[in-house]
């Protein structure tokens, strides 16, 4: 590997958001605003950050205004220049010039692991990232380019990993291992998909950021169903791991769980605080409501 910036990256993006319904009947959850953004772009910035330059979103039927959101928007681009919206002319313009977006579909939900397989051939014979829209890394360092330097340095595949409270761990993918070197990371040696509660190897949570080398598509291909009877992709890293060859990545940054109706409703909050439109009146109202 050598030292260059991650080029490809991999959104699954083919669920069917059945806890956001009925607002994702017709639109797809990754799609619904963190504040004014759709959750998929903070996703996509992060990965323009650490460096890539292509995005492969791996779709399910429906999706259709994930792509409508990069490409270019002819008659709005024209209404907002006439109307002298510079500002918000080139914010548009920004997002479809960034990014180059491959759609691949995934025909049947057959779970995480068969996504990640239908971005195969979009891939190609190189690394590449995998980052889960429902999990947002909030860090100025993305997280996705920690995951990255880790497995530059290492020749080792990279899985994001953060503490999570016994009681919670049954709804993670689990990894345990003993520390790289002097830490904070780890050398995976067990990884497990949603452990019956109170049978979790350690209290280390994947979160979804991850980066794999193409030797992950040939074990997909061979991973037979698992949790929930889907093709998991933490079944097809626990080959890895049987061989050294993962490194659970202790990452700086604040997660959020957009994917759960608390988790998105705080990360709208803290999203919002960050912008210095909105903070002062956001914090008045949370001081009036909780009185
Ligand atoms: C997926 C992964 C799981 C991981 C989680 C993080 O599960 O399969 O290993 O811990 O994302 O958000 P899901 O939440 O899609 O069930």
């Amino acid at each position: 590997m050598s030292n260059r910036p991650l080029r490809k990256v991999v959104i699954p993006a083919a669920g069917l958001g059945t806890r956001f319904l009925p607002a994702t009947k017709s639109v797809p959850k990754e799609m619904l605003p963190i504040v004014d953004q759709p959750t998929i772009q903070l996703i996509v910035d992060e990965a323009l950050r650490a460096g890539a330059q292509e995005v492969v979103v791996v779709n399910g039927r429906g999706k259709g205004s994930i792509e409508d959101h990069f490409d270019r928007s002819y008659e709005l681009e024209d209404t907002l220049q006439k109307k002298g919206k510079k500002e918000l002319f080139e914010q548009i313009r920004k997002i479809s010039d960034s990014v180059r977006i491959i759609s691949v579909r995934q025909k049947e939900p057959m779970g995480l692991g068969h996504a990640v397989l239908a971005a195969r051939h979009a891939v190609g014979d190189e690394w590449f990232g995998v980052m889960l829209g429902d999990d947002l890394i909030d860090s100025e360092d993305p997280g996705i380019g920690q995951l990255w330097r880790v497995a530059q340095e290492t020749g080792k595949a990279a899985v994001a990993l953060m503490p999570v409270p016994e009681d919670q761990a049954h709804m993670y993918g689990v990894g345990a291992g003993p520390l790289l070197g002097n830490g904070p990371h780890v050398l995976i040696d067990r990884i497990v998909e949603k452990p019956p509660k109170g049978t979790a190897p350690s209290n280390l949570a994947v979160i979804g950021r991850y980066v794999l080398p193409p030797e992950i598509f040939p074990i997909l291909a061979n991973t037979k169903p698992g949790a929930g009877g889907e093709i998991q992709l933490t079944d097809g890293l626990a080959q890895l791991a049987a061989k050294g060859q993962l490194v659970g990545v202790r990452f700086n940054g604040v997660r959020h769980d957009a994917g759960d109706r608390l988790g998105y409703l705080q990360a709208n909050i803290a999203y919002a605080l960050k912008r210095p439109e909105l903070r002062e009146g956001l914090l008045a109202y949370l001081r009036e409501v909780t009185k």
